[in-house]
Order: structure tokens, then sequence, then C-alpha cells
């Protein structure tokens, strides 16, 4: 049996070692208190301390600081792209670069480090405005609006270093793009890809897309509206031409790379690569791949990836957050519904609860302890039934202040 380390604390990384210790012995490193109590095991000792036969990289941050290239020069096969390919989600300058080598449809940008850069780019642009900051900021540094006011008062707010540090001491300015918005996975191996089951993220706090931007209020998968043939542009026009400039490049990427989609008008346009699964959409892609996941994975890792097996049904994540999220959120709200495993009470068929910014009190109670608090999936053979299942399960669980959206494949379904 594959044994697997797993690298990460969060709903996501709770979602990948639940769906590969079907097939495989799997270890968390850090994980949280509900990993440990859904069974899996966890361990404070790094990555590189473990033995293994596969490693996955679950949050970008690991991947940037060059934790795949460590591994790797130490023997390890492991799932995530090194410190090269995960510029692709490190610097937005870099990215914006990449795609315009490798022909990739795109937002039209500008980098900018002054205020007077930033207000002449804006003063000349048209909503919707798109002001991002260059390094990682935790998926909260972008901000999309409407009004140029609040666009200049956030590229000023983040040049000064006040709200992002660093990672926004140079910010991008871009073109807004109209359309409907589709998460696409694919794997690879360095060489070939294979796209997973397209997904739809909730990004705004509140129903109706209204709100702040968040890390991602829920998601479902497959997401039917994506026909074939928008799917093949996706892959001829964007991923192909990505591994090919990665290869160019050099960069021998392994792992997941992660297409944020814009659905224009005029055609599919990236938004943003990420380099690992997104969050919550690991939480509904596990569940479609669980079956020999740690195969697939670990095949990606060795240069091998072979045919991906078909998803299985569909899946419905609603995401519950804290009191304050995203600005700041409470911690220490005592959860309830939740037993002593950290799953329902009382157990519903096809419903799995992963943890995100869970604790465990004095008392043993599960207490909220970061913004996103858990993730409920639901799953099953179609998406009316898998919602109807996640939104059941949620509907037992809650806490002081508890922020959920209540439309998260409403429409779909
Ligand atoms: P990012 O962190 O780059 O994925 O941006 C977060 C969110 O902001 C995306 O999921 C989109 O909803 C939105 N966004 C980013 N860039 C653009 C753009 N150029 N036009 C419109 N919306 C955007
Ligand atoms: N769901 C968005 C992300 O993981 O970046």
């Amino acid at each position: 049996m594959t044994r697997c380390v797993v690298v990460g604390r969060g709903a996501r990384e709770h979602a990948l070692a639940w769906a590969l210790a079907g097939s495989a012995e799997v270890v968390v490193t850090p994980g949280n208190a509900g990993m440990a109590a859904h069974g899996l095991a966890v361990t404070a000792r790094p990555a590189t301390e473990l033995d293994a036969d596969l490693v996955v990289i679950g949050p970008e941050a690991p991947l940037v600081e060059g934790l795949a290239d460590e591994l790797r020069a130490a023997g390890a096969a492991v799932f995530g792209p090194g410190a090269d390919g995960a510029r692709l989600e490190g610097s937005k300058a870099y990215l914006k670069g990449f795609l315009a080598a490798a022909g990739v449809p795109s937002a039209a940008y500008a980098v900018v480090d002054t205020a007077e850069a930033a207000e002449a780019r804006l003063g000349a642009s048209r909503p919707p405005y798109v002001v991002k900051t260059d390094g990682l900021a935790a998926g909260k540094g972008v901000l999309v609006t409407d009004s140029l006011e609040a666009a200049l008062a956030d590229a000023r707010e983040k040049l000064s270093g006040r709200a992002f540090g660093e990672a926004g001491r140079r910010l991008v300015i871009e073109e807004g793009l109209v359309g409907e918005e589709c998460s696409v996975h694919v794997l690879c191996d360095g060489e070939r890809f294979a796209t997973l089951a397209v997904a739809q993220d909730y990004k705004r706090l509140v129903d109706g897309d209204r709100g702040p931007n968040t890390g991602g209020m829920g998601g479902y998968a497959p997401v039917a509206r994506i026909d074939a043939a928008t799917l093949a542009a996706i892959e001829d026009e964007v991923v192909a031409p990505t591994i090919a400039e990665l290869r160019r490049r050099g960069v021998d990427y392994r792992g997941v790379l992660y297409a944020g989609m814009m659905l224009t008008s005029d055609g599919p346009r990236l938004i943003e690569y990420n380099v690992r699964f997104g969050d919550p959409e690991a939480e509904v892609l596990a569940p479609l791949y669980r079956e020999g996941l740690a195969d697939v994975l670990r095949s990606a890792a060795e240069g091998r990836l072979g045919t991906v097996p078909a998803p299985k049904g569909a899946a419905v994540t609603v995401v519950l957050a804290a009191a304050g999220y995203p600005e700041g959120p409470r911690p220490g709200d005592p959860i309830e519904g939740l037993g002593e495993d950290g799953q329902l009470g009382e157990p519903l068929e096809g419903v799995v609860v992963f943890h995100a910014g869970t604790a465990r009190d004095a008392a043993g109670r599960f207490v909220t302890a970061g913004g996103r608090v858990l993730a409920v999936t639901g799953t099953g053979p179609d998406l009316a039934t898998a919602r109807a299942r996640a939104y059941d399960g949620a509907g037992r669980i809650d806490f002081a202040g508890c922020q959920r959206r209540l439309d998260v494949a409403r429409r779909a379904a």
C-alpha cells in the first residue's frame, strides 16, 4: 500500500487525506484537530522527517518556498511543483509575463509600484476595476469594483504596505473581465496532463455573489453547463500552451495546475493560476475521485501519469465561516452538532465534514479557530441529491455568528 504524507492543515488537506486514505496509508503534517478526530493520523513532525512513497503538498506557501524541491532532492516522489513552477501563483507579475510569452488569453494588465502610476492606469481604464497585490495574500489581495474611488483608495492602501506588507508593494492592475467563472484543475506529470471535472467556487461572502471576496464559501462539481467544446478550447488555448511554456523554461511541473477561468463573450480567459488544489474545490473533487486517488497522484509525481478514472457522481460543499470573516474572524465559539469524531452528531448518508479552522477547548469541545471553520460536503449520484445532503448536513451544525451561503449550486441543481 502506498504510504502517503499530506502537508497542510485545512479542509482541503482534510478532504485529500480522507480520499487518499481509501487506498493508501496516510499521515498528515501538521493536520488539525478535526482530522485526528476523524481517524486520520496526524503528526507535528515535518514532511522532511517522514518516510513516504508519496508526499502531497496542499497549500501554496510551502510550494513557493521550495518544499517540493527539498523533498525531491532527498529522493521523495512529490505531488506539487518546485519553487520554479510555483511562481505561477507566487507572483502575479511573473504570471502575466509568462502568459504573454505562452500566448494564453488573459486580461490586459500593467504592473505598478507607485501611487502615481496606479492612478494613471486606473484613470485610463473602464469598470470593473481590478487591483491585485503582486505577492501571496491568502486569497484576499484582489479588489474588483465598479468604483474608481474605491479602486484608487485600495491601490494606495496596498502600496503603503499597511494592508499586505511586502506582497502589496507591487501591484498588478488588470482589465476587468466579465462572464461566468469556473475552476479547471489539471493533473500534470511534467509532460502530460489530465483534466478533472470542472468545479464552481463561490468566492463572495454573501448570497447572490455580493459582499467581499473570500477564500471561497462553497462549491460544486461537475459543472454541467461547461460543454465539451468549451472545455476543449480551455485545454487547447490555455492548458497546453502553459505546459509547453513551462517545458521551454525547463520547469518539470508535477502536481495540480488550477486554472481560474472567466468565460467571456470573446471566449475563455485565464484569470489566474494556482499551483495547488482549490479550497473548497478539493472538498468537492476529492470525493469524486476517491477510488484510486493515491495511484493517480503518485503516477503524476513519478512522471508517468496514466488515465484518470472518470469522476463518480456529484458533490456540493457548503462552507461555515466564523463571525467577522473575512476581516477579523472571531475564535473560540463552541460548535454545536458535531460528534466525538468531528463529524455530524447523527451521521447522514453521503455527508462528510471537513475541518478547516477548528480547535478543541479545554473541555474537548470543538470551537472556531479560523476564518473558514468547516466545509460540509454532500455527495450523491446527481447534483440535486448532493446539494440536498450538503444543506441537510450543514443545517445540523451551528455556532455563534456562523456565516454561510444558502445559494451554493442552487441554479445548477
Ligand atoms: P484571483 O486571486 O486572481 O483569483 O482573484 C480573485 C477573484 O477576483 C477571482 O476569482 C475573480 O472573481 C476576481 N477577478 C480577478 N481578476 C479579475 C479580472 N481581471 N476581471 C474580473 N474579475 C477578476
Ligand atoms: N477557491 C479558490 C482558491 O482556492 O484559490
